[in-house]
């Protein structure tokens, strides 16, 4: 094979796709088939109940209520827990924006704890310094499916008598020391959006131990309904939020491939990562052995543009992609405290009586900064989760076209 990179028009180093995404077989056909024949396609159908009742006992939890998507499971979970004008809720600007708006849309201020560049992950360390007295919830993300430092996090939450919703929109099956996540603090919220490893192409849930939380959360989504109520009977303000029984159909099946497919990911991703520390300038996050399972819905590196001739990042990722690695992504490009969009509501909240964030010379808030989530944003690879259901070809093919890259670039 030609040494001259495919991003300069030399050959890749694959040509073959790494597996597709979304997996279903014929246990999604027969599912969605019983469903059409039913004639229970929402209220009524068995599927949804089914699928809360399989998905939160499978992540150790007595209760779920499914929902359309993982934002708005964020946001129903704010709101059972009374979160609202005023409030401050503690979160990480590396993340997906839902994470964050989600206490906006409830009225809320996100102030936001920078992460810990091993594992990308909300720094415990840094979380006390950001609590005041409006401060009501910490909202961890178990970010690529790595579970938070999650007994450090509960121990701050005691201390300062603060909820705990658990952001698992990526973290599916994944435990924090033999204890899955999404049920260790009190609300736990998942997403089943296209790319996420179990997909309705929509979806989400939320799920926790506590009975009332779990009531109020069936309330909330029901527009207001209580379970054993009159139909029209709506004792406080929901939305409708129910998940259709299209959705769990593919659910139920998706669920019942996660175990074999997060051991494949795992194996996959130990292999990888052994081969990549071999390679200087892409480094992956190091295991960490109170993460009893890693979810992998993403495999996260950081990159040293250093160690390729001063290359950046992006270059890197393009390069990479044009070797073949199709499922590299630079991820996240911005961290949330430097969104305008966040930003301008935190100017607007203030008013309300949120926090008073400093005004910058563009007129909206100045966030605390998070040095390290901006260097992430600009440092980081992503290969997104169907790229480690591959096999021990697929993964030497990465390190061969990294080190291919690295070589080009000397
Ligand atoms: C960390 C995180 N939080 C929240 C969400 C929102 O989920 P959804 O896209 O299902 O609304 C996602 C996924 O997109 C996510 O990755």
């Amino acid at each position: 094979m030609s040494d001259k990179l495919a991003i300069d028009g030399g050959t890749p180093t694959r040509t073959a796709p790494f597996p597709a995404w979304p997996i279903y077989d014929e246990r999604e056909d027969r599912n969605l088939l019983e469903v059409l024949r039913s004639g229970q396609w929402g209220i009524g159908g068995a599927k949804v109940a089914q699928f809360e009742q399989r998905f939160a006992e499978s992540q150790g939890a007595r209760f779920g209520v499914c929902v359309p998507n993982g934002t708005l499971a964020l946001q129903m979970a704010l709101n059972a827990l009374g979160i609202g004008p005023g409030d401050e809720v503690i979160t990480t600007p590396y993340t997906f924006i839902a994470t964050a708006s989600a206490a906006i849309q409830q009225g809320a201020v996100p102030v936001f704890v920078d992460v810990d560049l091993d594992t990308y992950d909300i720094d415990p360390a840094q979380i006390e310094a950001a609590i005041t007295p409006r401060t009501k919830a910490i909202v961890p993300v178990h970010l690529a499916g790595r579970p938070a430092d999650m007994d450090a996090i509960m121990e701050i939450a005691r201390r300062h008598s603060l909820r705990v919703l658990e952001d698992a929109c990526q973290a599916w099956g994944a435990a924090w020391r033999g204890r899955k996540v999404g049920a260790i603090g009190d609300l736990g919220a998942f997403s089943f959006q296209s790319s996420k490893n179990v997909s309705a192409g929509e979806g989400g849930i939320v799920i926790t131990n506590d009975e009332a939380l779990g009531e109020m959360c069936w309330s909330l989504h029901n527009v207001g309904r209580v379970r054993q109520g009159a139909w029209y009977q709506h004792e406080i303000i929901g939305g409708n939020l129910r998940m259709s029984e299209w959705q769990a159909a593919v659910l139920l099946a998706q669920l019942e491939r996660l175990p074999e497919h997060t051991a494949r990911r795992d194996a996959n991703a130990r292999y990888l990562s052994e081969a990549l520390s071999e390679v200087a300038g892409v480094t992956p996050l190091p295991f960490d052995e109170r993460i009893t399972q890693h979810a992998h819905h993403l495999f996260i590196c950081r990159y040293e543009p250093a160690a390729f001739g001063g290359r950046s990042r992006d270059e890197f990722v393009a390069a990479l992609r044009a070797e073949g690695i199709e499922t590299a992504s630079v991820g996240y490009t911005l961290p949330l405290n430097q969104n305008n969009a966040i930003r301008r509501s935190a100017a607007a909240l203030t008013r309300l009586g949120g926090r008073e964030w400093p005004l910058a010379d563009d007129g909206l808030s100045a966030l605390a900064a998070c040095p390290n989530a901006e260097w992430a944003t600009q440092h980081t690879v992503w290969l997104f989760q169907n790229t480690l259901l591959g096999d021990s070809a697929d993964m030497d093919s990465i390190v061969a076209a990294v080190r291919k890259i690295q070589r080009g670039w000397e």
